[in-house]
């Protein structure tokens, strides 16, 4: 049998539909060399990390877990209310484990040099991988694994964002959409065979904290998708873990509050969205030559539901990085969705309240 021919039967029918190179890199050199070097940075604004631990705090519901936090660094992202019986960090930067003072035991190992993970069967309740799927050159195996240490009924959470070391990212997640490696971390855990309920929850669009290094773009917060399921096998049902639920997420209006808001609108000028007062805004002559009125309403409270939302919305109809707000035409008395590619946009055309 040659070569090929084994590494297929190993790897089974899963990994058979993706090209030879789905899984590769363009720095395919031992990652312990690219991990050598500590980074004690964050991989995603303080929202969007916040977000991470507010999740994890939501979803792991048991009284003393034993976790494991895969592909792990200086944080682990685990609020404080959860008090784990046991936190072991696997990774590769022996100094960025060293500080993440809420480990109990650190294990370096490089799952791409060897996917099979040193513990034992049904040992973790939890296993979180944070912003680190996309660097797995066997995910479908570290996958199988995953399924193999957790407990019956212990939950994996993977959580990714769109950010990336991209010479160390495989092939196949550089190339595709974020909605895209959305259905790909789905397809790990249906592969493995052993997972449950599968679930997936995005926080998109929120405001980018000011002080953050790409504050000044005016691009919204890094998003968070979560996908994550639970070992079978329990025999308990999976709704011991509650809905997701956000601060400040509100649902979406109903037909008739939102047809109740637009009738007032004339008199109000408040956005039916969020009920901020939206501001003049000059129709800028050169872009909108055919608008003819010298004058619109737009708003622009960057928490709007209608903005924050209009991010993923784009974003499913192939318009990634870009949402839009919402700007009332007072000669028509109407409302139509106007395009932005980051929340600076249109501003300098505002005239008033
Ligand atoms: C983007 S960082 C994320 C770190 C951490 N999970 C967090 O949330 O901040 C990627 C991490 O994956 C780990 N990693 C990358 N390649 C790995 C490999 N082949 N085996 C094990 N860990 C790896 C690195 O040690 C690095 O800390």
């Amino acid at each position: 049998m040659s070569e090929m021919q084994q590494m297929k039967v190993e790897i089974g029918s899963h990994e058979e539909r993706y090209s030879r190179d789905a899984f590769s890199r363009e720095d395919g050199h031992d990652d312990r060399l690219f991990y050598e070097k500590d980074r004690f940075v964050a991989h995603l604004d303080s929202e969007a990390l916040a977000t991470v631990e507010d999740i994890i705090g939501q979803l792991i519901v048991e009284d003393h877990p034993v976790v494991l936090d895969l592909m792990a660094s200086w944080d682990s992202h685990i609020p404080r209310h959860i008090r784990p019986a046991r936190l072991v960090g696997l990774g590769l930067n022996a100094n960025e484990l060293a500080a993440n003072e809420d480990l109990d035991e650190t294990v370096i190992h490089d799952l791409n040099d060897n996917p099979e993970l040193p513990f034992d069967d049904e040992t973790f309740d939890v296993v979180i991988n944070t912003v680190s799927v996309d660097y797995l050159v066997h995910p479908f195996k570290v996958f199988r694994e995953v399924g193999r240490i957790l407990k019956p009924g212990g939950l994996h959470l993977v959580f990714f964002s769109n950010r990336m070391f991209p010479q160390k990212a495989v092939k196949i997640w550089r190339e595709a959409t974020e909605m895209e490696r959305v259905a790909l971390v789905q397809e790990f855990f249906s592969a493995a065979g052993c997972f449950d309920a599968l679930q997936v929850f995005v926080s998109s669009g929120k405001v980018r904290p000011s002080d953050d290094k790409y504050g000044h773009t005016g691009m919204p917060s890094d998003p968070v998708y979560v996908v994550y399921a639970e070992k079978t096998g329990s025999g308990e049902s999976s709704a011991k873990r509650p809905a997701i639920k956000l601060a400040g997420d509100q649902p979406p209006l109903t037909e008739e509050e939102m047809r109740a808001r637009l009738e007032t609108i004339r008199e109000t000028l408040e956005c039916p969205h969020c009920g901020s007062r939206m501001k003049k805004w000059a129709v800028p002559e050169s872009v909108f030559s055919t608008w003819d009125t010298e004058f619109k309403y737009i708003c622009f409270n960057d928490r709007c539901p209608y903005v924050t939302r209009g991010w993923q919305v784009m974003a499913r109809q192939g318009n990634q990085g870009m949402s839009y707000r919402l700007l009332y035409d007072p000669e028509r008395n109407n409302t139509i969705p106007i395009p932005i590619f980051d929340l600076y946009m249109l501003r300098e055309s505002i005239i008033g309240e």
